[in-house]
């Protein structure tokens, strides 16, 4: 006898086509938002991810648009996330550390402690934290990943899953990773084809882009990847937002 066919993927009630995979990036976001508006945020770090607030700007239904600014951004990205609020018109909600952990890390190990003993403990305080209070009261989170940007921490990552990195009241919050499949030539594709603004820093050799002093650009024999936390092991290469397990609010 044939094997019975998979039971459909449901996330939060949600069940999720079987071709989901093989959408266009602009319609998974489509479909994100109207089934988690308005608790639903896009992740917006300031780099190449403005695809999804380009595709989102053509819709309807609410949603929200949250950055982390660490403290250690480049000028650039800071002046380019306000070319984007302008652009597109959009409420771009920026989110900062709680001071006295920052003012606690600096104070003990000084303002570049992760070129010692590792980015955790800063992204921790600077992303990690803050994104879990962004997060309070959400359903559903987008964000930029590609599978493309990182083989060793990003080589099977879903269109869609229950956040590994998130919780809130206890429920995993849902995230869409919309540009899973894309490769960054389609994503650049689409970027100079319908005049997306970007972050001038992409121009200048950076692929992926951090913060200012993690990150650096790599040349065309190197993988973007190598361009961040480039003293530590690839496969350690993740600032923290998308590993297990954070409580948000
Ligand atoms: S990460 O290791 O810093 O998380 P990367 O820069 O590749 O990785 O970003 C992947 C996705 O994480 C972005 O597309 C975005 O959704 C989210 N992200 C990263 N940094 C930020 C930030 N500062 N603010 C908001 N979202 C971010
Ligand atoms: Fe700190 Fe670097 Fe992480 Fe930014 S990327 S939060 S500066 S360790």
């Amino acid at each position: 006898m044939p094997d019975a066919p998979a039971p459909p993927l449901t996330v939060a009630g949600v069940e999720v086509p079987a071709d989901f995979d093989r959408w266009h990036p602009a319609d998974i976001l489509a479909f994100a938002v109207e089934h988690f508006s308005p608790e639903i945020a896009i992740s917006f770090s300031g780099a190449e991810d403005v695809v999804l607030i380009d595709f989102a700007s053509k819709l309807d239904l609410p949603y929200r648009i949250i950055t982390l600014d660490t403290g250690r951004l480049h000028p650039e990205t800071y002046q380019f996330i306000e070319r984007v609020r302008d652009h597109y018109q959009a409420d771009i909600e920026v989110f900062f550390p709680q001071p006295e952990a920052v003012q606690k890390l600096v104070r003990e190990k000084g303002l570049f402690s992760f070129y010692l003993d590792g980015h955790e403990e800063c992204c921790s305080v600077r992303k990690v934290e803050p994104v879990r209070r962004a997060m309070a009261g959400m359903r559903a989170t987008v964000s930029g990943q590609r599978q493309d940007q990182s083989p060793a921490t990003r080589g099977i990552l879903p269109v869609v899953q229950e956040d590994p990195a998130l919780t809130v009241g206890g429920a995993p919050v849902v995230k869409f990773n919309p540009l899973s499949f894309w490769s960054s030539q389609q994503v650049w594709q689409h970027i100079l084809s319908h005049e997306v603004p970007y972050n001038p820093l992409h121009d200048r050799g950076f692929r992926s882009i951090g913060c200012e002093p993690c990150t650096k650009p790599t040349n065309a024999g190197q993988h973007e990847r190598e361009g961040r936390w480039w003293w530590e092991e690839a496969t350690k290469r993740e600032c923290g937002l998308h590993l297990p397990v954070v409580e948000a609010e």
